[in-house]
């Protein structure tokens, strides 16, 4: 495993109008490892993924990725970041291939590789079949599975993951998290925001929090 850069956040908050969201983040996402973020409905799991992953300014304080800031001016994910997007962010009148190629196509892989390696995603999430479907004709939990198809197949040094199994059987919800952990394994960061103990107790490090802070200690997991 060649592990790469830890995600380092600092005195990480985040403010709408006077509202604080986020609040005193500090907390190192480290490569090599899945971390599990929990909390309640409302807690702060997404602006955090948000924040940390440069889809939102830091009102206080820095994210960074190897000494660089996350936050590139303008709300557009660096390509080394990858996400699985709690409301997916899939393009409605795009097939299901078009929606993973179309992920290597902003990283600049040829069309015709982009759609071979997006079948190929699909398939490890057992949804080939689906690659011709538009996204607007798959269920919650198909949906979900190309939604995690578009952040694997970049092979992205971080992902970003929120709630990927909250739609998902128990069988299918086990192999997504074997692809995380080889993702891991590989030595990416891994993040998963998730309501369920199961997919927190396969994580390596795991953070709760409330009301927009971390409660005082995470739990690391010997392995
Ligand atoms: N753009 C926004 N403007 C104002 N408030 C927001 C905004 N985005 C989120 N919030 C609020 O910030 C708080 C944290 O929301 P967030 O989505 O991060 O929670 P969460 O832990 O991911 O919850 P869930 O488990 O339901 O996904 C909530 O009170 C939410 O209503
Ligand atoms: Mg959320």
């Amino acid at each position: 495993m060649s592990a790469g850069p830890t995600l380092e956040l600092r005195g990480l908050g985040f403010r709408v109008g006077s509202r604080p969201l986020l609040e005193g983040i500090d907390l190192d996402l480290p490569a090599g490892r899945m971390t599990a973020l929990t909390g309640s409905s409302g807690s702060g799991k997404t602006t955090l993924l948000s924040v940390a992953g440069g889809l939102l300014e830091p009102s206080e304080g820095t994210a960074t990725l190897d000494g660089r800031p996350t936050w590139r001016g303008t709300g557009d994910p660096a390509p080394d970041i990858a996400f699985v997007l709690q409301v997916y962010g899939l393009v409605p009148i795009l097939s299901a291939r078009e929606n993973v190629s179309v992920a290597l196509r902003a990283r600049g892989v040829a069309p015709r590789e982009a759609d071979a390696r997006a079948d190929a995603a699909l398939a490890e999430l057992h949804v080939a079949d689906l690659g011709g479907r538009q996204v607007e004709e798959l269920s919650g939990g198909q949906l979900q599975r190309v939604a995690i198809a578009r952040a694997l197949v970049v092979r992205a040094p971080v992902l970003l993951a929120d709630e990927p199994t909250s739609e998902l059987d128990p069988t299918t919800r086990g192999q997504v998290m074997a692809l995380l952990r080889a993702e891991a394994e590989r030595g990416a960061v891994v993040v998963v925001a998730t309501h369920d103990p199961d997919v927190a107790d396969a994580c390596d490090e795991h953070h709760a929090m409330a009301e927009g802070r971390l409660l005082a200690r995470g739990r690391r997991v010997a392995r």
